[in-house]
Protein backbone atom coordinates (compact mmCIF):
# COMPACT_ATOMS: atom_id res chain seq x y z
CA UNK A 1 0.00 0.00 0.00
CA UNK A 2 1.40 3.65 -0.93
CA UNK A 3 1.85 5.83 1.96
CA UNK A 4 -1.36 7.99 2.62
CA UNK A 5 -0.58 11.44 2.81
CA UNK A 6 -2.92 14.92 2.53
CA UNK A 7 -2.02 16.64 -0.99
CA UNK A 8 0.48 19.07 -1.15
CA UNK A 9 -0.48 22.39 0.09
CA UNK A 10 0.14 24.35 -3.35
CA UNK A 11 -3.11 21.89 -4.25
CA UNK A 12 -4.98 23.13 -1.31
CA UNK A 13 -7.53 25.50 -1.22
CA UNK A 14 -7.58 28.51 0.79
CA UNK A 15 -10.88 27.60 2.96
CA UNK A 16 -13.41 25.08 3.32
CA UNK A 17 -17.19 25.52 4.96
CA UNK A 18 -19.52 22.65 4.88
CA UNK A 19 -22.73 23.41 2.95
CA UNK A 20 -26.20 23.75 4.27
CA UNK A 21 -26.94 20.35 2.75
CA UNK A 22 -23.79 18.61 4.87
CA UNK A 23 -24.44 20.60 7.93
CA UNK A 24 -27.89 18.70 7.90
CA UNK A 25 -26.65 15.56 6.83
CA UNK A 26 -24.26 15.79 9.91
CA UNK A 27 -26.59 17.06 12.46
CA UNK A 28 -28.93 13.97 11.22
CA UNK A 29 -25.62 11.49 11.97
CA UNK A 30 -24.71 13.10 15.04
CA UNK A 31 -28.74 12.71 16.74
CA UNK A 32 -28.18 8.74 15.65
CA UNK A 33 -25.82 8.57 18.98
CA UNK A 34 -25.95 9.29 22.36
CA UNK A 35 -25.03 12.60 23.75
CA UNK A 36 -20.95 12.74 23.90
CA UNK A 37 -20.82 10.11 21.12
CA UNK A 38 -20.82 12.24 18.21
CA UNK A 39 -17.36 11.11 17.18
CA UNK A 40 -18.94 7.98 15.89
CA UNK A 41 -20.47 9.86 13.22
CA UNK A 42 -17.04 10.96 11.98
CA UNK A 43 -17.30 8.22 8.48
CA UNK A 44 -20.66 9.53 7.47
CA UNK A 45 -19.54 12.99 8.03
CA UNK A 46 -16.44 12.45 6.19
CA UNK A 47 -17.64 10.98 3.28
CA UNK A 48 -19.98 13.59 2.67
CA UNK A 49 -17.24 16.37 3.29
CA UNK A 50 -15.58 14.48 0.33
CA UNK A 51 -18.53 14.39 -2.00
CA UNK A 52 -19.01 17.69 -1.12
CA UNK A 53 -15.46 18.66 -2.14
CA UNK A 54 -15.32 17.18 -5.94
CA UNK A 55 -14.29 13.55 -4.92
CA UNK A 56 -11.65 14.34 -2.47
CA UNK A 57 -10.42 15.33 1.22
CA UNK A 58 -8.67 18.99 1.20
CA UNK A 59 -6.90 19.74 4.75
CA UNK A 60 -9.60 22.39 5.45
CA UNK A 61 -12.19 19.89 5.18
CA UNK A 62 -10.66 17.08 7.53
CA UNK A 63 -10.62 20.51 9.91
CA UNK A 64 -14.22 21.78 9.36
CA UNK A 65 -15.72 17.75 10.39
CA UNK A 66 -13.58 17.89 13.38
CA UNK A 67 -14.80 21.25 14.69
CA UNK A 68 -18.14 19.55 13.77
CA UNK A 69 -17.60 16.43 15.43
CA UNK A 70 -15.82 18.26 18.49
CA UNK A 71 -12.81 16.28 18.09
CA UNK A 72 -8.79 16.95 17.68
CA UNK A 73 -8.43 17.10 14.17
CA UNK A 74 -5.48 14.65 14.45
CA UNK A 75 -7.64 12.45 15.33
CA UNK A 76 -9.89 12.62 12.26
CA UNK A 77 -6.81 12.55 10.49
CA UNK A 78 -6.26 9.30 11.36
CA UNK A 79 -8.93 8.44 10.09
CA UNK A 80 -8.57 9.70 6.68
CA UNK A 81 -5.25 8.67 6.20
CA UNK A 82 -6.16 4.63 7.61
CA UNK A 83 -9.16 3.97 4.80
CA UNK A 84 -8.84 4.24 0.89
CA UNK A 85 -12.10 5.07 0.51
CA UNK A 86 -10.88 8.93 1.23
CA UNK A 87 -9.28 10.23 -1.63
CA UNK A 88 -6.20 12.44 -0.03
CA UNK A 89 -5.89 13.98 -3.75
CA UNK A 90 -8.18 15.34 -6.18
CA UNK A 91 -9.83 12.88 -8.74
CA UNK A 92 -11.21 12.67 -11.89
CA UNK A 93 -15.07 13.64 -12.72
CA UNK A 94 -15.00 9.99 -13.32
CA UNK A 95 -12.74 8.23 -10.85
CA UNK A 96 -12.09 4.11 -11.31
CA UNK A 97 -11.10 1.74 -8.91
CA UNK A 98 -9.55 -0.84 -10.76
CA UNK A 99 -9.16 -4.50 -8.98
CA UNK A 100 -6.19 -5.99 -9.51
CA UNK A 101 -6.75 -9.15 -7.06
CA UNK A 102 -5.92 -12.45 -8.26
CA UNK A 103 -9.37 -13.59 -9.48
CA UNK A 104 -9.99 -10.75 -11.44
CA UNK A 105 -5.89 -11.07 -12.99
CA UNK A 106 -6.93 -14.65 -13.76
CA UNK A 107 -9.79 -13.09 -15.96
CA UNK A 108 -8.29 -10.40 -17.81
CA UNK A 109 -7.63 -7.25 -15.49
CA UNK A 110 -4.67 -7.17 -17.38
CA UNK A 111 -5.84 -6.03 -20.74
CA UNK A 112 -8.17 -3.50 -18.76
CA UNK A 113 -4.98 -2.20 -17.10
CA UNK A 114 -3.35 -1.85 -20.30
CA UNK A 115 -6.48 0.52 -21.36
CA UNK A 116 -6.27 2.77 -18.39
CA UNK A 117 -2.27 3.50 -18.67
CA UNK A 118 -2.82 3.73 -22.38
CA UNK A 119 -6.00 5.90 -21.76
CA UNK A 120 -5.64 7.99 -18.40
CA UNK A 121 -1.57 7.63 -17.90
CA UNK A 122 -0.40 6.61 -14.51
CA UNK A 123 -2.56 5.80 -11.14
CA UNK A 124 -3.22 8.99 -9.31
CA UNK A 125 -2.97 11.29 -12.21
CA UNK A 126 -5.44 13.11 -13.50
CA UNK A 127 -6.27 13.84 -16.91
CA UNK A 128 -5.84 17.47 -18.28
CA UNK A 129 -9.57 17.41 -18.66
CA UNK A 130 -10.05 16.60 -15.53
CA UNK A 131 -12.08 13.73 -16.57
CA UNK A 132 -10.71 11.22 -15.59
CA UNK A 133 -8.20 9.33 -13.09
CA UNK A 134 -7.55 5.76 -11.44
CA UNK A 135 -6.42 3.85 -8.98
CA UNK A 136 -5.62 0.01 -8.53
CA UNK A 137 -7.26 -1.44 -5.31
CA UNK A 138 -7.90 -4.97 -3.62
CA UNK A 139 -10.71 -7.24 -4.60
CA UNK A 140 -14.18 -5.01 -4.63
CA UNK A 141 -16.12 -8.20 -3.78
CA UNK A 142 -17.12 -8.68 -7.29
CA UNK A 143 -15.02 -11.76 -8.19
CA UNK A 144 -17.57 -13.71 -10.13
CA UNK A 145 -18.39 -11.05 -12.81
CA UNK A 146 -14.72 -10.47 -12.80
CA UNK A 147 -12.90 -8.53 -13.98
CA UNK A 148 -14.27 -5.20 -12.76
CA UNK A 149 -13.74 -1.73 -12.42
CA UNK A 150 -15.85 0.61 -9.76
CA UNK A 151 -16.54 3.72 -11.54
CA UNK A 152 -17.63 6.82 -8.83
CA UNK A 153 -20.12 4.94 -6.99
CA UNK A 154 -20.95 2.15 -9.55
CA UNK A 155 -19.52 -1.14 -10.49
CA UNK A 156 -19.13 -2.10 -14.07
CA UNK A 157 -18.43 -6.03 -14.46
CA UNK A 158 -17.31 -8.71 -17.00
CA UNK A 159 -15.21 -6.57 -18.81
CA UNK A 160 -13.62 -6.67 -21.99
CA UNK A 161 -10.88 -4.57 -23.50
CA UNK A 162 -13.64 -3.64 -25.59
CA UNK A 163 -16.83 -3.22 -24.01
CA UNK A 164 -14.31 -1.06 -21.59
CA UNK A 165 -13.36 0.81 -24.92
CA UNK A 166 -16.93 1.55 -25.32
CA UNK A 167 -17.47 2.48 -21.43
CA UNK A 168 -14.74 5.07 -21.42
CA UNK A 169 -15.78 6.42 -24.83
CA UNK A 170 -19.49 6.92 -23.99
CA UNK A 171 -18.29 8.36 -20.40
CA UNK A 172 -16.27 11.37 -21.55
CA UNK A 173 -19.01 12.13 -24.61
CA UNK A 174 -21.58 12.14 -21.33
CA UNK A 175 -23.46 9.26 -23.36
CA UNK A 176 -25.65 6.83 -20.46
CA UNK A 177 -24.12 4.25 -19.85
CA UNK A 178 -25.09 0.66 -18.51
CA UNK A 179 -24.01 -0.09 -15.17
CA UNK A 180 -23.68 -3.92 -13.54
CA UNK A 181 -22.58 -6.43 -15.85
CA UNK A 182 -21.40 -5.37 -19.85
CA UNK A 183 -22.20 -8.50 -21.36
CA UNK A 184 -26.06 -8.57 -20.23
CA UNK A 185 -26.19 -11.19 -17.67
CA UNK A 186 -28.22 -10.69 -14.50
CA UNK A 187 -26.33 -10.01 -11.09
CA UNK A 188 -24.21 -13.11 -11.03
CA UNK A 189 -26.39 -15.63 -12.85
CA UNK A 190 -23.66 -18.22 -14.63
CA UNK A 191 -21.93 -16.85 -17.34
CA UNK A 192 -22.71 -19.13 -19.93
CA UNK A 193 -25.41 -22.38 -20.37
CA UNK A 194 -27.11 -22.84 -16.63
CA UNK A 195 -25.79 -26.33 -16.16
CA UNK A 196 -26.13 -27.01 -12.35
CA UNK A 197 -29.52 -27.39 -10.14
CA UNK A 198 -31.68 -28.38 -13.71
CA UNK A 199 -33.22 -31.61 -12.36
CA UNK A 200 -37.06 -30.60 -12.67
CA UNK A 201 -37.83 -33.12 -9.76
CA UNK A 202 -35.94 -30.11 -7.84
CA UNK A 203 -38.65 -28.09 -8.30
CA UNK A 204 -41.94 -30.58 -7.96
CA UNK A 205 -41.37 -31.18 -4.74
CA UNK A 206 -41.42 -35.50 -5.63
CA UNK A 207 -37.56 -35.40 -3.70
CA UNK A 208 -38.62 -33.84 -0.17
CA UNK A 209 -37.90 -36.07 2.17
CA UNK A 210 -35.85 -37.90 0.03
CA UNK A 211 -32.73 -38.02 2.22
CA UNK A 212 -34.36 -39.61 4.86
CA UNK A 213 -35.46 -42.32 2.78
CA UNK A 214 -31.83 -42.70 1.50
CA UNK A 215 -30.52 -43.08 5.57
CA UNK A 216 -33.54 -45.22 6.44
CA UNK A 217 -32.38 -47.64 3.96
CA UNK A 218 -28.90 -47.29 4.76
CA UNK A 219 -29.54 -48.18 8.34
CA UNK A 220 -31.86 -51.25 7.32
CA UNK A 221 -28.94 -52.65 5.71
CA UNK A 222 -26.02 -52.00 8.26
CA UNK A 223 -28.79 -53.80 11.04
CA UNK A 224 -28.81 -56.31 8.01
CA UNK A 225 -25.02 -56.97 8.09
CA UNK A 226 -24.73 -56.73 11.64
CA UNK A 227 -27.19 -59.60 12.58
CA UNK A 228 -25.31 -61.67 9.70
CA UNK A 229 -22.05 -61.01 11.74
CA UNK A 230 -23.22 -62.06 14.96
CA UNK A 231 -24.94 -65.31 13.55
CA UNK A 232 -21.44 -65.97 11.45
CA UNK A 233 -19.81 -66.34 15.47
CA UNK A 234 -18.65 -69.64 16.05
CA UNK A 235 -20.65 -71.16 18.95
CA UNK A 236 -17.88 -72.36 20.80
CA UNK A 237 -16.40 -68.85 20.64
CA UNK A 238 -15.53 -67.19 24.32
CA UNK A 239 -17.65 -64.08 24.88
CA UNK A 240 -15.66 -61.09 26.10
CA UNK A 241 -15.32 -60.58 29.49
CA UNK A 242 -17.88 -57.30 30.59
CA UNK A 243 -14.73 -55.15 31.60
CA UNK A 244 -12.78 -56.02 28.59
CA UNK A 245 -11.95 -53.09 26.59
CA UNK A 246 -12.99 -50.33 28.99
CA UNK A 247 -10.64 -48.16 31.74
CA UNK A 248 -10.23 -50.65 35.05
CA UNK A 249 -11.85 -48.25 37.82
CA UNK A 250 -9.89 -48.40 41.42
CA UNK A 251 -9.76 -46.57 44.40
CA UNK A 252 -7.98 -43.15 44.56
CA UNK A 253 -5.01 -43.52 46.27
CA UNK A 254 -5.21 -42.08 49.48
CA UNK A 255 -9.13 -40.15 50.36
CA UNK A 256 -10.82 -40.20 53.61
CA UNK A 257 -13.15 -42.39 52.24
CA UNK A 258 -10.80 -45.02 51.64
CA UNK A 259 -9.48 -44.86 55.01
CA UNK A 260 -12.63 -45.02 56.25
CA UNK A 261 -13.69 -48.21 53.89
CA UNK A 262 -10.44 -49.21 55.53
CA UNK A 263 -11.64 -49.14 59.30
CA UNK A 264 -9.54 -46.17 59.77
CA UNK A 265 -10.99 -43.78 62.58
CA UNK A 266 -11.12 -40.03 61.78
CA UNK A 267 -8.83 -38.18 64.45
CA UNK A 268 -11.77 -36.15 66.24
CA UNK A 269 -11.57 -32.61 66.60
CA UNK A 270 -10.41 -33.08 70.90
CA UNK A 271 -7.38 -34.56 69.61
CA UNK A 272 -6.82 -32.37 66.85
CA UNK A 273 -7.00 -29.47 69.44
CA UNK A 274 -4.48 -31.03 71.87
CA UNK A 275 -1.97 -31.88 69.30
CA UNK A 276 -1.73 -28.31 68.46
CA UNK A 277 -2.09 -26.97 71.81
CA UNK A 278 2.04 -26.52 72.82
CA UNK A 279 1.72 -26.75 76.81
CA UNK A 280 0.79 -30.28 76.27
CA UNK A 281 3.92 -31.05 73.74
CA UNK A 282 6.12 -33.27 75.39
CA UNK A 283 9.33 -32.06 76.59
CA UNK A 284 12.24 -33.66 75.69
CA UNK A 285 15.18 -33.30 78.33
CA UNK A 286 18.92 -33.02 77.09
CA UNK A 287 21.05 -35.75 78.22
CA UNK A 288 24.05 -34.01 79.13
CA UNK A 289 22.77 -29.96 80.05
CA UNK A 290 26.42 -29.12 79.89
CA UNK A 291 27.22 -30.38 76.43
CA UNK A 292 27.80 -28.07 73.46
CA UNK A 293 25.47 -28.27 70.68
CA UNK A 294 26.94 -30.00 67.59
CA UNK A 295 27.99 -28.18 64.73
CA UNK A 296 24.91 -27.76 62.23
CA UNK A 297 27.26 -28.73 58.93
CA UNK A 298 30.87 -30.36 58.25
CA UNK A 299 31.70 -26.72 57.15
CA UNK A 300 31.86 -25.24 60.72
CA UNK A 301 34.19 -23.16 62.53
CA UNK A 302 36.12 -26.47 63.92
CA UNK A 303 37.67 -29.05 62.02
CA UNK A 304 36.97 -32.69 63.52
CA UNK A 305 40.15 -34.47 64.62
CA UNK A 306 40.58 -37.46 63.07
CA UNK A 307 42.42 -39.41 65.26
CA UNK A 308 42.63 -38.66 69.62
CA UNK A 309 44.64 -36.37 70.48
CA UNK A 310 45.58 -35.08 66.94
CA UNK A 311 45.83 -30.92 66.88
CA UNK A 312 43.09 -29.60 65.23
CA UNK A 313 44.53 -27.36 62.10
CA UNK A 314 42.99 -23.81 63.27
CA UNK A 315 42.90 -21.26 59.95
CA UNK A 316 43.96 -17.83 60.92
CA UNK A 317 40.41 -16.39 59.81
CA UNK A 318 38.67 -18.72 61.68
CA UNK A 319 37.77 -18.44 65.03
CA UNK A 320 36.67 -20.88 67.55
CA UNK A 321 33.61 -22.44 67.99
CA UNK A 322 30.81 -20.13 70.01
CA UNK A 323 32.65 -17.60 69.28
CA UNK A 324 30.27 -14.64 69.23
CA UNK A 325 30.63 -12.75 66.11
CA UNK A 326 31.57 -9.70 67.22
CA UNK A 327 34.84 -11.25 69.37
CA UNK A 328 35.57 -12.94 65.99
CA UNK A 329 39.70 -11.41 65.48
CA UNK A 330 38.75 -11.54 61.44
CA UNK A 331 35.94 -11.19 59.56
CA UNK A 332 34.61 -13.22 56.93
CA UNK A 333 33.26 -11.10 54.62
CA UNK A 334 35.67 -10.98 51.85
CA UNK A 335 37.59 -7.71 53.20
CA UNK A 336 40.62 -9.74 54.75
CA UNK A 337 41.28 -10.53 51.00
CA UNK A 338 41.13 -6.55 49.67
CA UNK A 339 45.12 -5.33 49.27
CA UNK A 340 44.94 -2.28 51.92
CA UNK A 341 42.02 -2.80 53.86
CA UNK A 342 42.99 -3.62 57.87
CA UNK A 343 40.45 -4.54 59.99
CA UNK A 344 40.42 -3.05 63.59
CA UNK A 345 39.41 -4.87 67.04
CA UNK A 346 36.27 -3.20 66.80
CA UNK A 347 35.73 -4.67 63.22
CA UNK A 348 35.97 -1.51 61.45
CA UNK A 349 37.53 -1.41 58.39
CA UNK A 350 39.86 1.14 57.35
S1 LIG B 1 -10.93 -10.04 -7.29
FE1 LIG B 1 -11.79 -8.43 -8.40
S2 LIG B 1 -13.65 -8.16 -7.45
FE2 LIG B 1 -12.78 -9.74 -6.29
Amino acid sequence: MAVRKLAPEDMQPESFVLSPETESFADKEIAKYPPGRQASAVIALLTKAQEQAGGWLPRKAIEAVAAKLDMPAIRVMEVVTFYTMFNLEPVGKYFIQFCGTTPCVLRGAGDIRRVLERRIGDQNHVTPDGTFSWLEVECLGACSNAPMVQINDDYYEDLTTENFETLLDDLAAGRPVKVGSQIGRIRSEPFEAVNTLQDPALYDGSVVGAWRKRFEEQAKAETGEAAAAVASIPQEAKAAKPSAGRAIESDAADTPAKRAKEGERPISRTDQKEAADPSKATKVEPKDAGAQPAPQSSKSYVATPKKEGEAVPVSPTTPEAGTPPAQAETRRDGSESKPGVTVDKDNKSS
